[in-house]
């Protein structure tokens, strides 16, 4: 197979980056590891910011998002055992959407085989050639045939986990990297959400998230221990101990159902620099990992893909590499705001165990600080929804 960019991975980087390239007249061919639905039902992150919400819509994919997904103008902080509500509309005239990623992931599969575009399941064995030459190709096995992709660029859109990153020389490669002493035990649970916006909870036990994926489905987190056994919590314990973090004192409560999903997420920031290596191009959860309480991942991920495609669109049409020269630090740039903000977030919900009542009253005096005076509630907004 020949294309002009060969793209590893059909997660929301890869699909999107495909079809961006797409409407511009650049061919790519997408090659994914795992199942259509695996990738279609794996659950993951859901907070979109504005501007991700307008780019889905701009590329002609958002119709389901704004039929299904949920508009939120503001989230609660609870803690000092009262909800304290930061209002985005008002404070930033703009808003977050609340949409499962693997409901992105579907409307992009479907699109892209709708219009009889390559995108190719289950390839195993996967490895990058001659990367840093102007003839870079993918070797790959699929159906039990070896196959290979010969482009002029490859994107490597294929998560933490995937090879993109480690084809890359160690010593190019400066890692930046922090791992928290804590982790979140995270549910899916067939119940109504207990209120219309996302519930970030700051107790003396440790953090507790609510969110949701619809009227009747509820996505619920825990801080709990990096080494934590999922099996010592059972379904009873999960809602006895949500319900304490998020302090039902003041009348708030919290409604209850049946756990389809839980497991365990270790919280870590991550990210690597230089984002770029010969004709390879890292883009999203490849080059960076945010901790989940600043909800980035996703987006980060798409703004990545968008820095990418006009940097190849200005390649192709107008034979200018500048965009794919500066790509690092033009990706650098979002990447190290969003790293800030999300460790901030975790810094000022969770609970340290080396913590002494000092220290505790201090991540108080903050938050009571956020949600009474409108500048710091400003900066929270806007850094949520997106706006810087
Ligand atoms: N070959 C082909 N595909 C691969 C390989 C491989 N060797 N390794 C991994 N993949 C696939 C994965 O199966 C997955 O479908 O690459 C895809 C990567 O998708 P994501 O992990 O969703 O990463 P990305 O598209 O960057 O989106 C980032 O994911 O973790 C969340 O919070 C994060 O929401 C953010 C989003
Ligand atoms: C989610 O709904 O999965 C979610 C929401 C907010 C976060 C992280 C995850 O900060």
């Amino acid at each position: 197979m020949k294309t002009q960019v060969g793209i590893v991975g059909a997660g929301p980087a890869g699909l999107t980056l495909s079809r961006l390239l797409d409407r511009n007249g650049i061919s790519s061919v997408v090659i994914e590891n795992k199942t259509r639905t695996h990738i279609e039902s794996r659950v993951r992150a859901g907070v979109l910011e504005h501007c991700t919400m307008d780019l889905l819509n701009n590329i002609g994919i958002g119709e389901r998002m704004m039929q299904q997904g949920m508009l939120h103008h503001g989230v609660e902080l609870r803690f000092d055992g009262n909800g304290h509500r930061i209002d985005f509309t008002k404070l930033t005239d703009q808003q977050i959407m609340v949409y499962g990623q693997q409901e992105i992931v579907k409307d992009l599969v479907s699109a892209h085989l709708s219009e009889n575009r390559p995108l190719l399941f289950e390839a195993s064995k996967v490895k990058l050639k001659d990367i840093e030459s102007e003839s870079p190709s993918i070797h790959f096995t699929c159906n039990g045939e070896s196959q290979v992709i010969e482009c002029d660029i490859i994107a490597g859109c294929d998560g933490y986990h995937g090879i993109s990153r480690p084809s890359i020389p160690k010593d190019i490669l400066k890692i930046h990297e922090h791992s928290y002493p804590f982790a979140w035990l995270g549910i899916l649970a067939e119940a109504e959400p207990s209120s219309k916006e996302l519930i970030y909870a700051s107790h003396d036990r440790g953090f507790a998230l609510h969110s949701m994926r619809s009227s009747q489905l509820v996505r619920n987190y825990i801080q709990c221990l990096p080494e934590e056994n999922i099996n010592n919590w059972s379904d009873d314990r999960i809602w006895s101990e949500l319900q304490l973090r998020m302090e039902l004192s003041d009348g708030f409560s919290m409604n209850v159902g049946k756990i389809i999903e839980k497991s365990v997420s270790p919280m870590r920031g991550f990210l690597v620099d230089p984002m770029q290596y010969g004709n390879l191009y890292l883009a999203g959860d490849s080059a960076h990992i945010v901790p989940p309480t600043g909800a980035k991942g996703l987006n980060l991920a798409l703004k990545d893909v968008r820095v990418l495609s006009d940097a190849l669109i200005e390649q192709y049409v107008n034979g200018n590499n500048s965009g794919l020269t500066a790509y690092t630090s033009n990706c650098l740039n979002h990447v190290w705001r969003a790293q800030y903000f999300s460790a901030w977030m975790t810094m000022l919900l969770h609970r340290y165990e080396d913590h002494d009542s000092y220290q505790r009253q201090l991540q108080l005096a903050q938050l009571r600080y956020i949600t009474e005076s409108t500048f710091a509630a400003t900066s929270l907004a806007e850094n949520y929804v997106g706006k810087y």
